[in-house]
């Protein structure tokens, strides 16, 4: 019942951390808390070290009985993969092998990591399946897909060896009253950059207006974190009950267009945006829609907090919160 969660301070796995020991299982967090300096719940034991840092992996494993490690930690700004590629290269693909390795080396069997949309690149055809072809259009699409790889290798050579790679559409919303929420630094995703230029009166750029969408602007699949992590509970049941490695898409399978957000974003906060059109981002896919079939059959599992005002809604508390230092209750539950 022992859960190691690789880089579980930041804003995914954070979230699924607290999901872990909400349903009583014990959580440990192993995270170098150079990006989330502030987090340190009482509810987890928390082990500040890099991921392949193999002493301090040696010793998580023979101190503690660990039955699945969840790997959250990686670089993940698009951006900043295509002009520092080695960073990207080192960060989510070196390490992560040597973690791998750890695990091995220690008789730890399961491993659920976290990939991305990102992996498939510029749809064929919508909404996109697991099957999918995958040709990511940027470096961090491709350290994703080349772990994957490295996973499948290891599950069909090493017959202890079980993995789910779960791969996340667009992760948003927050869990305020739990004081967790989405707060990278610098801060590139949609959400938190239109809801703090409602907040402020700041400019919002939209990346292009010239797709081939409903209004020209890109087309998402927002889905809450909340249910992230609750996939992450069904894959680890799916490994524990000795199903097969497995990889699933997660996401809602309703496309939200930039323009659509900023409009839930203006109804919620009750503030105006003043939104600028901007040319493309490099490396952005039009559109990004889950078919999330596999994982309702498999998993059991489907989106229930990811209705997109609600997402909004609890990513504006939590950002007011931070602003104004109020909790207030969103509804959702773990
Ligand atoms: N966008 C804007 N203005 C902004 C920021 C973003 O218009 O100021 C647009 C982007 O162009 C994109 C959409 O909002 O169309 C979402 O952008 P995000 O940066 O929030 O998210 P991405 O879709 O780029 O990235 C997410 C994850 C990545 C993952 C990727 C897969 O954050 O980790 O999905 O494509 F790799």
């Amino acid at each position: 019942m022992k859960i190691l969660m690789v880089g579980g301070a930041g804003y995914i796995g954070s979230h699924a951390a607290l999901c872990f020991y909400k349903k009583g299982y014990e959580v440990l967090i192993l995270d170098s808390f150079v990006t989330s300096p502030l987090f340190n719940p009482d509810w987890a034991t928390v082990i500040k070290a890099d991921f392949a840092d193999a002493q301090a992996l040696d010793n998580v494993f023979k101190n503690y009985d660990i039955s699945a490690v969840m790997h959250f930690a990686a670089s993940t700004q698009v951006a900043e993969s295509m002009s520092n590629p080695a960073l990207y290269y080192e960060n989510n693909v070196a390490k992560t092998v040597l973690l791998l390795n750890s695990m091995r080396k220690h008789g730890v069997k399961s491993f659920i990591f976290s990939s991305s949309c990102a992996v498939y690149g510029n749809p064929e055809y919508l909404p996109l399946t697991e099957e999918h072809p995958k040709n990511p259009v940027n470096i961090y699409g491709k350290t994703k897909l080349i772990i994957e790889n490295i996973l499948e290798d290891y599950s069909d050579i090493y017959n202890d060896f079980n993995y789910v790679s779960l791969r996340y559409f667009n992760a948003a919303g927050a869990l305020p009253e739990h004081g967790l929420g989405e707060n990278h630094n610098p801060e590139t995703h949609v959400i938190p950059l239109a809801l703090e230029a409602a907040r402020k009166g700041k400019e919002f750029k939209i990346f292009g207006i010239d797709f081939e969408t409903k209004d020209g602007s890109c087309i998402r699949d927002y889905l809450h974190v909340v249910d992230i992590a609750d996939a992450h509970w069904r894959a680890y049941l799916h490994l524990k009950n000795g199903k097969p490695s497995e990889v699933f898409n997660l996401g809602t399978g309703k496309g939200v267009s930039v323009k659509e957000l900023i409009n839930s974003v203006q109804k919620v906060s009750g503030l105006k945006i003043n939104a600028v059109e901007k040319e493309r981002r490099a490396g952005d896919p039009p559109i990004l829609v889950a078919n999330y079939s596999k994982a309702k059959n498999i998993l059991e599992w489907q989106p229930r907090y990811s209705d997109l005002d609600l997402i909004v809604k609890s990513a504006f508390i939590y950002h007011n919160m931070n602003a104004h230092n109020s909790v207030k209750n969103t509804t959702v539950e773990t």
